[in-house]
């Protein structure tokens, strides 16, 4: 079976390896690098740029730990840049690597699709190559999403992308929108010494997170001095050679001398022939799709940000297995019940399952359990006691339905609720585990004693 992928991001990369591996002859079309958003612009870069700044964090609290730095550490972002440029490199020639170990084609241009198929390739030297294919998987992701009163203009008004390449730390930076992308990038700069204000149209940061959550993260942002204006309405904006002035509706002015919109992404899904063979898209211009990720026409399945779920890279790999799968003839759904996701803010994010608000909208009622880290050992001898843990648990049945994280390590902790979740847990099974000592997770198990009152290391309520 011949199946040809368009786009190679954590969506078409995962799609390719899974078809090679169940016997598909694959052919990858790809216009930019392999690896997409993810490892070129999104979550590898800002991670790897992430971890700069955690080290820069670590410098201004060394002498608590009993170390004398002789002078001050000083970020270099030209240096930091070019750590997070070789990082990138490493692991888009480890996907190279692995297409070649798998005998996966990789052709580079622009894809198109001109039947069921017929996959036209266009290339950078104006050449163009049609590939002759059995099935199709659209994996084509998305792009940072503009405001159109603003457009992007690469050098005061930045996407997600463009504040990647900055060779200078901008004294000021304002940011559009305190979701997910902003939040991250409002710390990374902070902690590089910029003064950050950001701006969010909703009544708060982080608004998909539980309330607790977003209400916590925003007493850390306030403590690194990140002004955070929430329910803000952005009525005009002023580009000069250096700077920005943003005007609101309450006539308050703010400048800077960058701004970074990230208000969300525009999924691309345009110009890809996508009529051409009649597949069905959705208002926001998402490509529809069933359980098997096969869209209305046969044979040709989509995954990742074009079918408009949740742009996160680990949905997309999974829906790339899912769709290689059927696509080869193994019958597989697609299960969205349980998500992790975290936020690489500091401290870090990490979630799973229903936010109480969503258990209270559905008409459960819930138990809800919390730890706070700085009762424990290990977040002392680390010094890094910021930060909760949330439990939510079914009153009638006691499974565990949400866990909800915000501190050190976070991301990493909660898979463990995701693993509660994913087995039906209890909180009672889940805080009768033995958890080894001194270590982070013991607040997962104190949160889920807490859900009955029970944790041993809280005050009695
Ligand atoms: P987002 O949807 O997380 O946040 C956008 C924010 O901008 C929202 O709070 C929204 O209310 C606000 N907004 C929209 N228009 C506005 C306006 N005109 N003025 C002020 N505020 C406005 O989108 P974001 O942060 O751009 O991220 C895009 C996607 O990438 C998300 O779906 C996210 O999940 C994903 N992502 C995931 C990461 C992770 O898993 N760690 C990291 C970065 C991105």
């Amino acid at each position: 079976m011949k199946l040809t992928i368009i786009g190679a991001g954590p969506g078409g990369y995962v799609a390719a390896i899974k078809a090679a591996q169940l016997g598909a002859e694959v052919t990858v079309v790809e216009e930019s690098a392999v690896g997409g958003t993810c490892l070129n612009s999104g979550c590898i870069p800002t991670k790897t740029i992430i971890a700069s700044t955690d080290a820069l964090r670590k410098t201004k609290t060394l002498s608590d730990f009993g170390i004398e730095l002789a002078s001050e550490a000083i970020p270099n972002l030209s240096k930091i840049i070019e750590r997070k440029n070789k990082v990138v490199s490493n692991m888009a020639k480890g996907i190279l690597a692995l297409f070649k170990n798998r005998s996966i084609k990789l052709v580079e241009g622009k894809g198109s699709i001109i039947s069921p198929t017929v996959v036209r390739v266009e290339k950078k030297d104006g050449s163009t190559e049609e590939v002759h294919t059995d099935k199709i998987i659209v994996a084509t992701g998305s792009r940072p999403a503009e405001i159109p009163l603003f457009p992007f203009n690469g050098k005061t008004i930045l996407s997600s992308t463009d504040v990647l390449s900055l060779s200078e730390i901008p004294k000021s930076l304002i940011i559009i929108g305190a979701g997910v992308i902003g939040c991250e990038f409002a710390c990374i700069f902070s902690e590089l010494g910029a003064d950050v204000t950001m701006l969010e149209m909703l009544p708060r940061a982080v608004s998909t997170e539980d309330s607790e959550i977003s209400e916590a993260l925003e007493k850390e942002l306030k403590k690194k001095k990140i002004k955070l204006m929430t329910s803000a309405k952005i009525i005009d904006c002023i580009t000069f050679n250096d700077s920005v002035k943003i005007t609101l509706d309450n006539g308050k002015e703010i400048s800077g001398e960058r701004m970074l919109v990230s208000i969300g992404r525009a999924l691309n899904t345009e110009n890809l022939g996508l009529e051409n063979a009649g597949i069905d898209k959705g208002f926001k211009g998402e490509i529809k799709v069933n359980h098997q990720m096969e869209t209305n026409v046969p044979g040709i399945y989509a995954v990742g940000d074009v079918v408009g779920g949740m742009l996160l890279a680990h949905v997309a790999s999974k829906e790339g297995v899912v769709a290689a799968s059927n696509a080869c003839g193994i019958p597989v759904d697609m299960d969205y019940s349980v998500v992790p996701a975290a936020i690489f803010t500091s401290p870090e994010i990490g979630s799973v399952g229903l936010r109480e608000h969503q258990a209270l909208e559905r008409g459960i009622s819930i138990n809800t359990g919390r730890f706070q880290f700085r009762g424990l050992g290990k977040a002392h001898a680390i010094g890094e006691i910021s930060g909760f843990v949330k439990i939510i648990a079914d009153a009638e049945t006691d499974e565990v339905l949400g866990v909800h994280i915000i501190g050190p390590n976070a991301s990493d902790l909660v898979h463990e609720g995701a693993l509660a979740i994913k087995s039906g847990l209890t909180a009672s099974e889940l805080g009768d585990m033995i958890h080894a000592h001194p270590t982070l997770s013991e607040a997962l198990m104190e949160a889920a004693e807490d859900v009955h009152g029970e944790a041993i290391h809280a005050l009695k309520k």
